[in-house]
Protein backbone atom coordinates (compact mmCIF):
# COMPACT_ATOMS: atom_id res chain seq x y z
CA UNK A 1 0.00 0.00 0.00
CA UNK A 2 1.27 3.48 -1.33
CA UNK A 3 0.93 6.10 1.33
CA UNK A 4 -1.77 7.69 -0.63
CA UNK A 5 -4.02 4.72 -0.10
CA UNK A 6 -6.95 5.02 1.88
CA UNK A 7 -7.18 2.00 4.72
CA UNK A 8 -9.47 2.21 7.82
CA UNK A 9 -6.87 0.12 9.71
CA UNK A 10 -4.62 2.71 11.33
CA UNK A 11 -5.98 4.74 14.28
CA UNK A 12 -6.67 8.07 12.74
CA UNK A 13 -10.12 8.27 10.94
CA UNK A 14 -9.97 8.14 7.08
CA UNK A 15 -12.01 11.63 7.50
CA UNK A 16 -9.15 13.17 8.32
CA UNK A 17 -7.64 14.21 5.33
CA UNK A 18 -5.62 17.61 3.65
CA UNK A 19 -7.41 20.44 2.78
CA UNK A 20 -5.56 22.84 0.21
CA UNK A 21 -5.78 26.79 1.07
CA UNK A 22 -8.00 27.23 -1.76
CA UNK A 23 -10.68 25.13 -0.47
CA UNK A 24 -10.62 26.30 2.55
CA UNK A 25 -10.85 29.64 1.19
CA UNK A 26 -13.62 28.74 -1.33
CA UNK A 27 -15.48 26.61 1.54
CA UNK A 28 -15.87 29.64 4.03
CA UNK A 29 -16.92 32.27 1.09
CA UNK A 30 -19.14 29.79 0.07
CA UNK A 31 -21.00 29.19 3.22
CA UNK A 32 -21.34 32.94 3.39
CA UNK A 33 -22.72 33.70 0.53
CA UNK A 34 -25.62 30.61 0.36
CA UNK A 35 -26.45 31.78 4.64
CA UNK A 36 -26.85 34.93 2.84
CA UNK A 37 -28.89 34.03 0.28
CA UNK A 38 -30.93 31.72 2.99
CA UNK A 39 -31.41 35.31 4.35
CA UNK A 40 -32.51 36.97 1.50
CA UNK A 41 -35.49 34.51 0.56
CA UNK A 42 -36.02 34.17 4.34
CA UNK A 43 -36.40 38.12 4.56
CA UNK A 44 -38.19 38.72 1.22
CA UNK A 45 -40.54 35.79 2.36
CA UNK A 46 -41.54 37.39 5.57
CA UNK A 47 -40.86 40.78 6.92
CA UNK A 48 -40.65 42.74 3.23
CA UNK A 49 -43.86 40.47 1.60
CA UNK A 50 -45.33 42.77 -0.37
CA UNK A 51 -48.74 40.82 0.04
CA UNK A 52 -48.58 41.08 4.01
CA UNK A 53 -47.39 44.67 3.86
CA UNK A 54 -50.57 46.06 1.92
CA UNK A 55 -52.37 46.33 4.95
CA UNK A 56 -49.29 48.14 7.05
CA UNK A 57 -49.22 50.39 3.88
CA UNK A 58 -52.70 51.94 4.00
CA UNK A 59 -53.09 52.08 7.34
CA UNK A 60 -50.01 54.40 7.48
CA UNK A 61 -51.35 56.40 4.97
CA UNK A 62 -54.63 56.45 6.64
CA UNK A 63 -52.98 57.99 9.63
CA UNK A 64 -51.95 60.91 7.32
CA UNK A 65 -55.77 61.21 5.82
CA UNK A 66 -54.42 59.35 2.92
CA UNK A 67 -57.29 56.54 1.20
CA UNK A 68 -55.33 54.29 -1.12
CA UNK A 69 -56.34 51.14 -2.62
CA UNK A 70 -54.96 47.84 -3.05
CA UNK A 71 -53.23 48.30 -5.90
CA UNK A 72 -52.19 51.61 -5.25
CA UNK A 73 -50.47 50.12 -1.27
CA UNK A 74 -48.67 47.43 -3.57
CA UNK A 75 -46.92 49.93 -5.42
CA UNK A 76 -45.06 50.80 -2.44
CA UNK A 77 -45.15 47.33 -0.93
CA UNK A 78 -43.47 45.75 -3.26
CA UNK A 79 -40.63 48.06 -3.70
CA UNK A 80 -38.65 46.87 -0.74
CA UNK A 81 -39.12 43.13 -1.23
CA UNK A 82 -38.00 44.02 -5.13
CA UNK A 83 -34.94 45.65 -3.33
CA UNK A 84 -33.87 42.25 -1.22
CA UNK A 85 -34.60 40.32 -4.09
CA UNK A 86 -31.89 42.29 -6.32
CA UNK A 87 -29.37 41.74 -3.57
CA UNK A 88 -30.03 37.96 -3.88
CA UNK A 89 -29.76 38.14 -7.78
CA UNK A 90 -25.99 40.28 -6.87
CA UNK A 91 -25.01 37.00 -3.99
CA UNK A 92 -26.64 34.65 -6.82
CA UNK A 93 -23.34 36.44 -9.09
CA UNK A 94 -21.11 35.75 -6.46
CA UNK A 95 -22.26 32.10 -6.22
CA UNK A 96 -21.66 31.72 -9.60
CA UNK A 97 -18.41 32.58 -9.64
CA UNK A 98 -17.63 30.67 -6.58
CA UNK A 99 -19.40 27.53 -8.64
CA UNK A 100 -16.86 28.39 -11.78
CA UNK A 101 -14.06 28.85 -9.05
CA UNK A 102 -14.28 25.65 -7.43
CA UNK A 103 -14.19 24.16 -10.79
CA UNK A 104 -10.56 25.46 -11.50
CA UNK A 105 -9.51 24.94 -8.03
CA UNK A 106 -10.25 20.97 -8.78
CA UNK A 107 -7.81 21.43 -11.97
CA UNK A 108 -5.30 22.83 -9.39
CA UNK A 109 -5.52 20.60 -6.89
CA UNK A 110 -2.46 17.81 -5.80
CA UNK A 111 -3.98 15.16 -7.27
CA UNK A 112 -4.23 12.73 -3.82
CA UNK A 113 -6.69 16.07 -2.83
CA UNK A 114 -8.53 15.56 -6.35
CA UNK A 115 -12.95 14.46 -5.71
CA UNK A 116 -12.28 11.91 -8.27
CA UNK A 117 -8.89 10.01 -6.67
CA UNK A 118 -10.34 10.13 -3.22
CA UNK A 119 -13.41 8.64 -4.46
CA UNK A 120 -11.57 6.04 -6.77
CA UNK A 121 -9.11 5.43 -3.72
CA UNK A 122 -12.26 4.52 -1.43
CA UNK A 123 -13.78 2.47 -4.05
CA UNK A 124 -9.87 0.33 -4.57
CA UNK A 125 -10.23 0.28 -0.59
CA UNK A 126 -13.60 -1.21 -0.40
CA UNK A 127 -12.70 -4.35 -2.61
CA UNK A 128 -9.78 -5.08 -0.45
CA UNK A 129 -10.38 -7.80 2.62
CA UNK A 130 -9.71 -6.39 6.15
CA UNK A 131 -11.00 -3.06 5.60
CA UNK A 132 -14.03 -1.50 7.78
CA UNK A 133 -16.77 -1.37 4.89
CA UNK A 134 -19.12 0.33 7.33
CA UNK A 135 -16.63 2.98 7.66
CA UNK A 136 -15.39 3.18 3.59
CA UNK A 137 -19.76 2.77 3.14
CA UNK A 138 -19.98 5.81 5.33
CA UNK A 139 -16.93 7.51 3.63
CA UNK A 140 -18.63 7.42 0.14
CA UNK A 141 -21.97 8.57 1.03
CA UNK A 142 -20.34 11.46 2.46
CA UNK A 143 -18.50 12.05 -0.56
CA UNK A 144 -21.38 11.20 -2.63
CA UNK A 145 -23.30 13.67 -1.10
CA UNK A 146 -20.59 16.34 -2.15
CA UNK A 147 -20.99 15.82 -5.50
CA UNK A 148 -24.89 15.68 -5.38
CA UNK A 149 -24.29 19.30 -3.70
CA UNK A 150 -22.03 20.55 -6.95
CA UNK A 151 -24.69 19.23 -9.31
CA UNK A 152 -27.63 21.22 -7.16
CA UNK A 153 -25.28 24.36 -7.66
CA UNK A 154 -25.05 23.74 -11.04
CA UNK A 155 -28.97 23.45 -11.16
CA UNK A 156 -29.31 26.55 -8.84
CA UNK A 157 -26.93 28.62 -10.86
CA UNK A 158 -28.03 27.71 -13.75
CA UNK A 159 -31.74 28.13 -13.36
CA UNK A 160 -30.76 31.42 -11.33
CA UNK A 161 -28.71 32.99 -14.23
CA UNK A 162 -32.20 32.00 -17.11
CA UNK A 163 -34.45 33.82 -14.43
CA UNK A 164 -32.11 36.71 -14.39
CA UNK A 165 -31.08 36.98 -17.76
CA UNK A 166 -34.02 34.95 -19.43
CA UNK A 167 -36.02 38.46 -21.22
CA UNK A 168 -32.40 39.60 -22.31
CA UNK A 169 -31.67 35.97 -23.89
CA UNK A 170 -35.63 35.86 -25.40
CA UNK A 171 -36.55 33.27 -22.45
CA UNK A 172 -40.09 34.43 -21.12
CA UNK A 173 -43.34 34.08 -20.27
CA UNK A 174 -44.21 30.09 -19.06
CA UNK A 175 -40.56 28.83 -20.01
CA UNK A 176 -39.36 31.75 -17.58
CA UNK A 177 -42.22 30.80 -15.15
CA UNK A 178 -41.09 27.67 -15.17
CA UNK A 179 -37.91 27.98 -14.33
CA UNK A 180 -38.38 30.32 -11.97
CA UNK A 181 -40.48 27.26 -10.31
CA UNK A 182 -37.92 24.48 -10.44
CA UNK A 183 -35.48 27.54 -8.95
CA UNK A 184 -37.74 27.41 -6.06
CA UNK A 185 -38.38 24.09 -5.70
CA UNK A 186 -34.12 23.59 -5.46
CA UNK A 187 -34.01 25.25 -3.04
CA UNK A 188 -35.20 22.74 -0.53
CA UNK A 189 -32.40 20.54 -1.79
CA UNK A 190 -30.10 23.39 -0.32
CA UNK A 191 -31.73 23.32 3.40
CA UNK A 192 -31.39 19.33 3.49
CA UNK A 193 -27.82 19.44 2.30
CA UNK A 194 -26.87 22.34 4.67
CA UNK A 195 -28.67 20.64 7.59
CA UNK A 196 -27.52 17.19 7.06
CA UNK A 197 -23.88 18.33 6.20
CA UNK A 198 -23.97 20.53 9.49
CA UNK A 199 -25.12 17.69 11.77
CA UNK A 200 -22.73 15.38 9.83
CA UNK A 201 -19.95 17.52 10.54
CA UNK A 202 -20.27 18.01 14.28
CA UNK A 203 -21.35 14.51 15.25
CA UNK A 204 -18.22 13.31 13.36
CA UNK A 205 -16.24 16.04 15.41
CA UNK A 206 -17.46 14.85 18.06
CA UNK A 207 -16.89 11.26 17.33
CA UNK A 208 -14.38 9.28 15.56
CA UNK A 209 -13.30 11.89 13.45
CA UNK A 210 -12.07 14.51 15.97
CA UNK A 211 -10.68 17.71 14.08
CA UNK A 212 -11.90 17.33 11.21
CA UNK A 213 -13.77 20.83 11.65
CA UNK A 214 -10.83 22.38 12.47
CA UNK A 215 -9.31 20.66 9.69
CA UNK A 216 -11.08 22.99 7.41
CA UNK A 217 -10.03 25.43 8.92
CA UNK A 218 -6.39 24.73 9.69
CA UNK A 219 -5.83 22.58 6.51
CA UNK A 220 -5.99 19.10 8.65
CA UNK A 221 -2.89 16.88 8.59
C1 LIG B 1 -28.63 29.03 -2.06
C2 LIG B 1 -28.97 29.29 -3.28
C3 LIG B 1 -30.28 29.92 -3.68
C4 LIG B 1 -31.52 29.86 -3.09
C5 LIG B 1 -31.92 29.10 -1.82
C6 LIG B 1 -32.42 30.63 -3.92
C7 LIG B 1 -33.78 30.76 -3.70
C8 LIG B 1 -34.64 31.52 -4.46
C9 LIG B 1 -36.07 31.60 -4.27
C10 LIG B 1 -36.88 30.83 -3.23
C11 LIG B 1 -36.56 32.45 -5.20
C12 LIG B 1 -38.03 32.84 -5.41
C13 LIG B 1 -38.59 31.93 -6.47
C14 LIG B 1 -40.06 32.20 -6.76
O1 LIG B 1 -40.54 33.32 -6.50
O2 LIG B 1 -40.72 31.28 -7.26
C15 LIG B 1 -35.44 32.94 -5.97
C16 LIG B 1 -35.53 33.86 -6.99
C17 LIG B 1 -34.46 34.28 -7.75
N1 LIG B 1 -33.16 33.79 -7.70
FE1 LIG B 1 -32.43 32.49 -6.35
N2 LIG B 1 -31.72 31.16 -4.98
C18 LIG B 1 -30.40 30.75 -4.87
C19 LIG B 1 -29.39 31.01 -5.75
C20 LIG B 1 -29.50 31.84 -6.85
C21 LIG B 1 -28.44 32.04 -7.81
C22 LIG B 1 -27.08 31.32 -7.83
C23 LIG B 1 -28.89 32.95 -8.71
C24 LIG B 1 -28.09 33.43 -9.91
C25 LIG B 1 -28.02 34.60 -10.34
C26 LIG B 1 -30.25 33.33 -8.30
C27 LIG B 1 -31.08 34.24 -8.93
C28 LIG B 1 -32.41 34.45 -8.64
C29 LIG B 1 -33.26 35.42 -9.34
C30 LIG B 1 -32.83 36.37 -10.46
C31 LIG B 1 -34.54 35.31 -8.76
C32 LIG B 1 -35.80 36.12 -9.14
C33 LIG B 1 -35.88 37.28 -8.19
C34 LIG B 1 -37.10 38.16 -8.49
O3 LIG B 1 -38.22 37.70 -8.27
O4 LIG B 1 -36.86 39.28 -8.96
N3 LIG B 1 -30.58 32.63 -7.17
N4 LIG B 1 -34.29 32.35 -5.52
C1 LIG C 1 -23.83 26.84 3.70
C2 LIG C 1 -23.18 25.98 4.44
C3 LIG C 1 -22.16 24.99 3.95
C4 LIG C 1 -21.99 24.44 2.70
C5 LIG C 1 -22.81 24.70 1.44
C6 LIG C 1 -20.85 23.54 2.78
C7 LIG C 1 -20.35 22.79 1.71
C8 LIG C 1 -19.31 21.90 1.79
C9 LIG C 1 -18.79 21.14 0.69
C10 LIG C 1 -19.31 21.21 -0.75
C11 LIG C 1 -17.76 20.38 1.15
C12 LIG C 1 -16.89 19.42 0.34
C13 LIG C 1 -15.69 20.16 -0.18
C14 LIG C 1 -14.91 19.28 -1.15
O1 LIG C 1 -15.21 19.32 -2.36
O2 LIG C 1 -14.02 18.56 -0.68
C15 LIG C 1 -17.63 20.64 2.56
C16 LIG C 1 -16.72 20.04 3.39
C17 LIG C 1 -16.65 20.28 4.74
N1 LIG C 1 -17.38 21.20 5.46
FE1 LIG C 1 -18.87 22.37 4.78
N2 LIG C 1 -20.35 23.55 4.06
C18 LIG C 1 -21.13 24.44 4.80
C19 LIG C 1 -20.95 24.76 6.13
C20 LIG C 1 -20.04 24.19 6.97
C21 LIG C 1 -19.85 24.52 8.38
C22 LIG C 1 -20.64 25.60 9.12
C23 LIG C 1 -18.87 23.70 8.86
C24 LIG C 1 -18.27 23.62 10.23
C25 LIG C 1 -19.00 23.63 11.32
C26 LIG C 1 -18.42 22.86 7.76
C27 LIG C 1 -17.43 21.91 7.84
C28 LIG C 1 -16.97 21.16 6.78
C29 LIG C 1 -15.94 20.14 6.93
C30 LIG C 1 -15.23 19.76 8.22
C31 LIG C 1 -15.75 19.59 5.65
C32 LIG C 1 -14.78 18.46 5.27
C33 LIG C 1 -15.48 17.17 5.57
C34 LIG C 1 -15.00 16.01 4.73
O3 LIG C 1 -13.82 16.00 4.32
O4 LIG C 1 -15.83 15.15 4.47
N3 LIG C 1 -19.15 23.18 6.63
N4 LIG C 1 -18.60 21.58 2.93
Amino acid sequence: MTKDEISTKNETSIFIQKNSVAIRIWHWLTFLTIISLFVTVLMASTALNPRKNIAEVQNALKEKGVIVSNEQAWAVSHMYDDKMWDFHKILGFALTFLFLSRIVIEGTQPKKEKVNFRIKNALAAFRQPGQDKKELKHYLLVKGSYFAFYLLLLAMVGTGLVIAFGSDLGISGPVRHSVKEAHGVFQYGFYTFVAAHLIGVVVADLGKAKGVVSGMINGGK
